[in-house]
């Protein structure tokens, strides 16, 4: 017996022995069609219940130890019944970012769209390397990208879906490398002098990953410093570069942020462009978070100059409600990813096949087999159209506003919250205060060392109660524009969210908070 007839036959056994009335008929079912069943049912997308506790928190040691049978391997196949059970358990146990009160990241629920779109790639189970094996793909991901490269405004080049935006920021450390260094490919780093890759403090941290993972050391990221509102000082990136060549160092790429993670900020980028050209350094646009804004007729300058870019990164899988993972990274210079990245495999790349080569897209990438990451993401741009997808970029950065401006109300009225920065994009941070620590001077610098001590614990803790409550999920950190004292980011990531949920966001903190003592 196959593994899958043991699993039909103890499967059977199982519904004859429970004698239930009905089961029978649910294991006519397939188990993909009661899975379906089981998340319609149990309102997989907050349709009906957004009251419903977004986390039950259990400890990891719990977790494992509770549930240590359900988590493991077995030997032997466990009838389907039993199977189905298990993924409800996971699903109960899971968080989804789904929940309209999730806020903890820089993405929110997805698209019903998206869910099939990611179905119909897993059940197809096609490698978008080659056109005989993936037509449709292949050749959905050459026509996306030339509208996503029109959409940025570059007039030629291509593009490829990348696992993420920190591989996606690689690529373009790629890229710059190939088109700086063409002989690197052959030869390896060494035949190249110290090579400098340019980013504002409040950039991604991939940007370190990358230069380390690829060779050129952490060392060889400048971190050039930001103004007030958390944006790349462009005089500071030019004196980078300027005493950088004077020493014998050469400019790799200048990476601009388009919505930095933590404060959401775009860099200027038309300005950050002219340093690029003036010294001519490849400019890479970091638009994995903030890049969606193009969609948004009222936001889109916030991009203005990106079409200067020679690269540029965007994730899908964040504002747009596509589900992880879907990123993608254009580049404006037709061919550079072949350059950099092409080998001519001869079991797979044949240049001798009876259709044009060209489709076979996969030489282009790192990876041999690829996941679809296109299909979902044109399943849900059909299904909402771009302006639909533009309204709900609008929504999020409205809701950003409204919460702002109720927390800058708290401010004046009771000084139960203090706003840190002015929203650009989705993310508000701010700080909640208890009322033991209330009542300080505007002036930060005339509040004591204390009371800094005493308002970085507030948010662990508060974090902590949130949790166990299952109430919303909001993330912290520490960073510049909070004087590295812990605080809150709020991403407005939730499109069916509206002011009065901002509203009850406000009340959730007092109620945590009110008898907080740290
Ligand atoms: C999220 C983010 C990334 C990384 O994207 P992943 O898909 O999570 O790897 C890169 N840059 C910025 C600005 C981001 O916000
Ligand atoms: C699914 O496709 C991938 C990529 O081509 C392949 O590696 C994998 O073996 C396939 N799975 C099955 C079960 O065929």
């Amino acid at each position: 017996l196959s593994d899958t007839q043991n699993r039909q036959m103890s499967s059977t056994e199982a519904s004859n022995n429970s004698g239930v009335n009905g089961t029978e008929a649910a294991s006519s079912r397939s188990l993909l069609r009661r899975i379906v069943d089981f998340l319609d049912e149990a309102d997989w997308s907050f349709k009906k219940d957004k009251d419903r506790p977004i986390v039950k928190f259990i400890s990891p040691d719990s977790l494992m130890s509770e549930y240590a049978e359900m988590l493991g391997l077995p030997d032997k196949p466990v009838p389907e019944d039993v199977l189905l059970d298990n993924l409800k358990t996971v699903y109960d146990l899971s968080v989804t970012s789904n929940h309209p009160r999730f806020y903890n990241q820089l993405f929110g629920r997805v698209h019903e769209e998206s869910v099939v779109g990611s179905l119909l790639t897993d059940a197809i189970n096609a490698s978008i390397y080659t056109y005989e094996v993936a037509p449709v793909f292949t050749v959905m991901e050459r026509l996306a990208m030339q509208q996503f490269l029109e959409l940025f405004g570059f007039q030629n080049g291509e593009g490829v879906c990348t696992p993420g935006g920190s591989i996606g920021n690689m690529y373009a450390i790629s890229l710059a490398k190939s088109a700086v260094f063409p002989d690197a490919r052959r030869l390896g780093l060494a035949a190249m002098p110290p090579a400098k890759i340019y980013v504002s403090m409040e950039s991604h941290y991939s940007m370190v990953k990358g230069a380390s993972f690829m060779g050129f050391g952490e060392n060889a990221v400048v971190k050039v410093a930001t103004d007030e509102h958390g944006r790349m000082k462009v005089d500071a990136l030019r004196e980078h570069i300027k005493s950088d060549i004077e020493n014998g160092q050469k400019p790799l790429m200048v990476v601009a942020t388009a919505g930095t993670t933590v404060l959401g900020v775009y860099d200027p980028i038309s300005e950050v462009a002219n340093v690029c050209q003036e010294f001519n350094v490849w400019l890479h646009v970091d638009g994995c978070l903030g890049g969606s804004a193009i969609l948004s007729e009222s936001r889109r300058h916030l991009l203005d100059g990106c079409q200067r870019a020679d690269s540029l990164t965007w994730n899908p899988h964040k504002m747009l409600g596509v589900n992880l993972q879907c990123s993608l990274l254009l580049t404006r210079h037709s061919g550079a990813l072949q350059r950099a990245h092409g080998t001519q495999a001869a079991y797979l790349f044949q240049q001798d096949k009876f259709y044009p080569p060209q489709f076979d897209i996969g030489d282009k990438v790192i990876q041999c087999g690829r996941k679809v990451d296109v299909l979902k993401l044109w399943a849900v741009w059909r299904g909402l159209g771009k302006s639909g997808l533009g309204d709900l970029v609008d929504r999020k950065f409205t809701l950003a506003k409204q919460l702002a401006n109720l927390i800058a109300q708290r401010q004046k009225t009771d000084g139960s919250f203090e706003l840190i920065a002015e929203p650009e994009s989705t993310n508000v941070l701010f700080w909640y205060i208890p009322p033991a620590l209330r009542g300080q001077p505007a002036d930060w610098s005339k509040r004591d060392d204390s009371w800094w001590r005493q308002m970085d614990a507030v948010a662990p803790l508060l974090k902590k109660r949130m949790t166990l409550d299952g109430s919303m999920l909001i993330g912290y950190q520490k960073c510049a524009a909070s004087k590295n004292i812990n605080c809150w980011r709020m991403v407005c990531s939730q499109d069916t969210n509206s002011e009065q949920d901002m509203e009850r966001i406000v009340g959730e903190f007092c109620r945590f908070g009110e008898d907080i003592s740290v």
